[in-house]
C-alpha cells in the first residue's frame, strides 16, 4: 500500500472506529426529529384527582413538561390529530374554550379539529381558533414546518404526500384501515384506539394518542444522512401529581372552573319540597350508631373536596360526592340542598322518605351500588372487601 493510499483509507478507517467506539457519537451526527402528539382528548383538561396515584395527564402538565424540555426535546413538531372536543353541551364550549386556548398557548404546530366526533357549528370553533392563535390543520391541504433545518409536511389528506420531506399524515381513522396508507413516514391517528407501541406497516409508523390525554407521545424519527426516515421509537410521558405545571395554563383552567360554577344558576334551583331524599341528620334519631360511624368516613367529607379542588359547582364532579345529584328531590347546590351534600347513607341505601315514615325496607346493599362512583376510571384500586372493611357501621 503507498503512502497515498493509506492517507486516503485513513480518514474512512477512523470514521468506521469512531462509529465503533462512539456509536451515540456517530448518532449525534445523524439527525432526529421528535413527534408530540395528543390526539382523542375528547375534552379532558385534567384528571379529576379521585385516585392521585394512578391518574396522570391534564393540560397545565403537558405544558409544563414542554416548557421544561423544550432544549432536551431538540426539533420537533407538537400535533393534535383530533377527535379532541366533548360533545356540544354548555360545558363542553366551555371546555373547548379551555382547550384551544390552552393549545394555542404551548405553541401547537397542527391541531386538527375538524377530525371530531363532536363538532361544535363552525362559527362557534372558527371564533375560538382566531382568538387564541391556534395552527389548525385544514381539512385539504397541508401545514409545512420547518425545524432544525428538517422539512415537516403535516395534513389529514393521504394525497398531499410531498417528496423531499417529513411526511406525517394526521387520521382520525381506526388503525386497521390505516394499514392501506402507503408513503407516508408516520400517520397518528385519534381513534382512540390504545397503542402502546406502534404499528409498522411497510416503512410507515402508525401511532395514537392516548385517550384524554393521560401520557404524551413521543416519536423520536432517526433520519440518515440523506433526511430520509430510517428508524423510530415511541416512548409515552406519564405526568403524574408531582410533574411540574405552567401556571399560565393553570389559570386558564381556574378560569373555566369559574364559568362552569356560573352556569348553575341558584334561582333555578328550587329544591323539590317533600322530595325523596332526606339527608343522614333525619337518620339519627332511629339510627344513631350508625350515622356516627357514617360520620367517621371519607364519604362524610366528599363535598369538602370538591370545595378544595374548587370544582363543587362542576356537575362532573359533584354526581359522586353528593345524594342524589341529577335525580328528582337529589342534591343540587350547597345554597339550596346543603343536608344533601357529601356521600350520605342514601347515596348507598337508596331514597329514605318512605322509609322513615313506615320502616320499609331499604335497598339491599351489594358490590354494585359502589361500582356506581368507584368505577375503574375514578377509584382504580377499589376492592370490595377492602373498602367495606372501611366503611363498615
Ligand atoms: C364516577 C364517580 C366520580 C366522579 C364523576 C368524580 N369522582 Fe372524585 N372520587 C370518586 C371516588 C369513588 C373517590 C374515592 C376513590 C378511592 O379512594 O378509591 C373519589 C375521590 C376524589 C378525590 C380524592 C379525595 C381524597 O380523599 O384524597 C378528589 C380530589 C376527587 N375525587 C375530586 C373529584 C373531582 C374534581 C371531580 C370532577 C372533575 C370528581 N372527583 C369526579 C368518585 C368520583
Ligand atoms: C355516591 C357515590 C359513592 C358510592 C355509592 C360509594 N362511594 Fe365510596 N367514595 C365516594 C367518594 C366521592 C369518595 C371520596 C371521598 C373523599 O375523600 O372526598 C369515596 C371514598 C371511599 C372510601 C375511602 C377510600 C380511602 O382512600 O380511604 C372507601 C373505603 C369507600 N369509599 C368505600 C365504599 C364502598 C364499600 C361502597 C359501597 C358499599 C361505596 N364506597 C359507595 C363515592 C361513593
Ligand atoms: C358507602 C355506602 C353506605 C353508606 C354511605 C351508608 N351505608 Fe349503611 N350499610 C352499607 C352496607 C354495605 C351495609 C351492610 C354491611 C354492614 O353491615 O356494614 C349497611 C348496613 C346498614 C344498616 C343495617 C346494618 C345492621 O345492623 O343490620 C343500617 C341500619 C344502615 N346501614 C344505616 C345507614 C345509615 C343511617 C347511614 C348514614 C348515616 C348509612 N347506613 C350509610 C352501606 C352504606
Ligand atoms: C323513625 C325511625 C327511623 C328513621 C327516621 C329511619 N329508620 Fe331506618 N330503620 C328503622 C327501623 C325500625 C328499622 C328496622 C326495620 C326492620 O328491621 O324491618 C330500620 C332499618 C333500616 C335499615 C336496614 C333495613 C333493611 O331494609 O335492610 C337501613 C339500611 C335503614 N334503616 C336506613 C335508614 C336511613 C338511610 C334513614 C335516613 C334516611 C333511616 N333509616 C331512617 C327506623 C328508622
Amino acid at each position: 500500500m503507498s503512502i497515498f493510499t493509506c492517507w486516503r483509507v485513513l480518514p474512512a478507517a477512523l470514521f468506521v472506529l469512531s462509529h465503533l467506539l462512539f456509536p451515540q457519537a456517530s448518532f449525534a451526527a445523524e439527525k432526529a426529529l421528535n413527534i408530540l402528539y395528543t390526539g382523542a382528548m375528547r375534552g379532558e383538561l385534567e384528571p379529576c384527582g379521585c385516585s392521585p396515584e394512578t391518574q396522570s395527564g391534564g393540560l397545565a402538565r403537558l405544558s409544563g413538561f414542554i416548557s421544561d424540555q423544550k432544549a432536551a426535546l431538540g426539533p420537533y413538531i407538537l400535533v393534535d390529530s383530533g377527535n379532541t372536543f366533548a360533545p356540544d353541551t354548555a360545558q363542553g364550549r366551555l371546555k373547548a374554550e379551555a382547550q384551544l386556548r390552552s393549545l394555542g398557548m404551548m405553541g401547537y404546530d397542527a391541531v386538527a379539529v375538524h377530525i371530531s366526533k363532536a363538532p361544535f357549528d363552525s362559527g362557534f370553533t372558527a371564533r375560538l381558533v382566531k382568538e387564541h392563535r391556534v395552527a389548525t390543520l385544514p381539512k385539504r391541504g397541508a401545514i409545512k414546518a420547518l425545524k432544525g433545518g428538517l422539512k415537516v409536511n403535516i395534513s389529514s389528506d393521504a394525497r398531499l404526500l410531498k417528496k423531499g420531506m417529513i411526511n406525517v399524515l394526521i387520521s382520525g381513522k381506526p388503525v386497521g384501515e390505516l394499514k392501506a396508507v402507503k408513503g407516508w413516514d408516520v400517520v397518528i391517528t385519534s381513534s382512540g384506539e390504545v397503542l402502546e407501541e406502534p404499528v409498522r406497516s411497510g416503512r410507515t409508523t402508525i401511532v395514537s394518542g392516548y385517550p384524554k390525554a393521560e401520557k404524551l407521545g413521543i416519536l423520536t424519527l432517526k433520519l440518515d444522512r440523506r433526511g430520509k426516515v430510517a428508524g423510530s421509537a415511541n416512548r409515552w410521558v406519564v405526568l403524574k401529581k408531582d410533574a411540574p405545571e405552567d401556571p399560565a395554563v393553570r389559570a386558564v383552567l381556574k378560569e373555566y372552573d369559574l364559568k362552569v360554577a356560573a352556569l348553575l344558576k341558584e334561582e333555578e334551583l328550587k329544591p323539590v319540597s317533600g322530595g325523596l331524599y332526606l339527608g343522614a341528620q333525619s337518620c339519627v334519631e332511629c339510627h344513631e350508631p350508625h350515622v356516627q360511624s357514617w360520620k367517621a368516613t371519607k364519604h362524610a367529607l366528599a363535598f369538602a373536596t370538591l370545595e378544595r379542588a374548587g370544582k363543587s359547582k362542576d356537575p362532573e364532579c359533584v354526581v359522586c360526592h353528593t345524594v342524589g345529584f341529577g335525580e328528582e328531590g337529589g342534591f343540587l347546590s350547597l345554597k339550596s340542598t346543603p343536608e344533601l351534600a357529601n356521600v350520605q347513607c342514601e347515596s348507598c341505601h337508596g331514597a329514605g322518605r318512605e322509609h322513615s315514615v313506615d320502616f320499609g325496607p331499604m335497598r339491599v346493599m351489594g358490590k354494585e351500588i359502589c361500582l356506581k362512583c368507584h368505577t375503574h376510571e375514578n377509584s382504580p384500586l377499589f376492592d370490595y372487601e377492602k373498602y367495606l372493611e372501611k366503611i363498615k357501621h
